[in-house]
């Protein structure tokens, strides 16, 4: 059966062009196996384990030099617990990560502290992320100050001034912001401030988690242009985190997309968007708005809210919320086993026990079975 395609028109909320290029390269730079992140619930007086989170549970994922792979899901799925843990940032639960060949997990002393300089994370909150006690000078300075060594001779005040300004200069502001402090900047500012301060350090693989969620529509396109320009100038590699469907495909190569802890499937981004093959894929997919009123869109609803990840669904994750097995006459093992990642071939990735029966066809007809679909729909004329 044909992939879905036409159901999903892909959008760019941002409303501006985005320019791309800078091929990865054929080398695997972060090879995550079969990483695990459970967190224990605490309850009661004498603060027993009463329950288990299972956020990140059991991801296998190849990121390319100099890719940019998009990490997608609902929130909660576990996208940033899987970006800290793959940083050391978070201990792991179970699994191994190698960057370029190297055991992150097992490192300590100062080779950890030697890794934890390859890999750095922008975050989200651009506000949050800055101590406003102190000058811009000195939060970026405390990383290399922290990672400072002969070679480099970031102890040194002169030298560290130095580089903090040519940072700031590298993400268009200017040298002599050093010395104001974060509230005298303005959201998109700040978060250029927490790319300088990432890439500083002279990082190999950032985990970019939401770098644009927090910003004004206008300023999105900004920062994403200037991530992209930083990748190619400074030979990146970026974990991308995002809600937003829209905004991975106009910024990654490849995208992983989570639900409930596991990754469903894997592609690059151009067959995600003409041919996902797994149901919840299909879902996210149909749900990115149309920035055009007047074009037409299908949209599957899914059915109920996520489970909790400290009682995740046995089988499939998904088989609570799934519209084809509904439509299959809910087959006995998407409720009994668990469906592993299988290979489509091009690269695409899809756990499904019934990714084949995925196709444009079987997608409108069970839209058009959906009584609330028809809400979202423009005039086509
Ligand atoms: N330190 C922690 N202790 C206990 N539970 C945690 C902790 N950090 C995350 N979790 C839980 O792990 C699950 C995954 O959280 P995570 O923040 O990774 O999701 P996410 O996909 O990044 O969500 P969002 O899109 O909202 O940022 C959630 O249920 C969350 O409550
Ligand atoms: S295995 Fe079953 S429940 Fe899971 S996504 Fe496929 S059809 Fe849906
Ligand atoms: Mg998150």
């Amino acid at each position: 059966m044909e992939p879905v395609a036409n159901v999903i028109t892909p959008t760019n909320p941002t409303g501006s062009a985005l320019t791309f290029g800078g091929e990865p390269s054929g080398e695997v730079l972060v090879d995550i196996k079969n990483v695990k992140k459970y967190f224990p619930i605490m309850g009661g007086l004498l603060r027993r384990h009463v329950g288990t989170v299972y956020a990140v549970d059991d991801v296998s994922l190849q990121i390319m030099r100099g890719e940019t792979f998009g990490l997608v899901g609902e929130s909660g799925c576990g996208k940033t617990t899987l970006g800290r843990t793959i940083l050391r940032l978070e201990s792991p639960t179970a699994g191994a990560v190698s960057m370029s060949g190297t055991d992150v997990f097992s490192l300590r002393g100062k080779d950890l502290k030697r890794m934890r300089r390859r890999m750095q994370i922008i975050f989200q909150d651009p506000y949050g992320s800055l101590n406003p006690r102190m000058p811009i000078s000195d939060i970026i300075g405390e990383g290399l100050l922290a990672q400072a060594d002969r070679e480099n001779r970031w102890g040194a005040r002169s030298v560290r001034d130095q580089r903090v300004g040519d940072y700031l200069e590298a993400v268009g502001l200017r040298r002599d912001y050093s010395r104001r402090y974060p509230h005298e900047f303005s959201g998109g500012q700040r978060q250029r401030i927490g790319i300088a301060r990432a890439l500083a350090l002279d990082p190999e693989f950032i985990v970019c988690d939401e770098p644009v969620s927090a910003l004004d529509v206008s300023i999105q396109s900004q920062i994403l242009n200037l991530l992209e320009d930083l990748r190619r100038e400074f030979h990146l590699t970026y974990l991308f985190i995002a809600h937003n469907l829209s905004v991975v495909q106009y910024f990654s190569h490849r995208v992983g997309v989570m639900y409930l802890g596991k990754i469903v499937e894997v592609a690059d981004v151009e067959t995600i968007y003409a041919s996902a093959r797994h149901p919840y894929t299909v879902a996210l997919l149909s749900a990115v708005p149309d920035p055009d009123p007047r074009v037409r869109k299908k949209r599957l609803i899914l059915k109920g809210d996520v489970p909790s990840p400290a009682n995740p669904p046995t089988g499939c994750r998904f088989h609570t919320r799934c519209w084809l097995r509904e439509k299959l006459g809910n087959p006995a093992d998407c409720v009994a086993s668990d469906p592993p990642l299988k290979d489509f071939g091009g690269g695409q990735f899809v756990a499904c026990h019934y990714a084949d029966k995925v196709s444009t066809e079987t997608v409108l007809e069970v839209a058009a079975s959906q009584s609330v679909l028809e809400a979202i729909e423009g005039d086509a004329e």
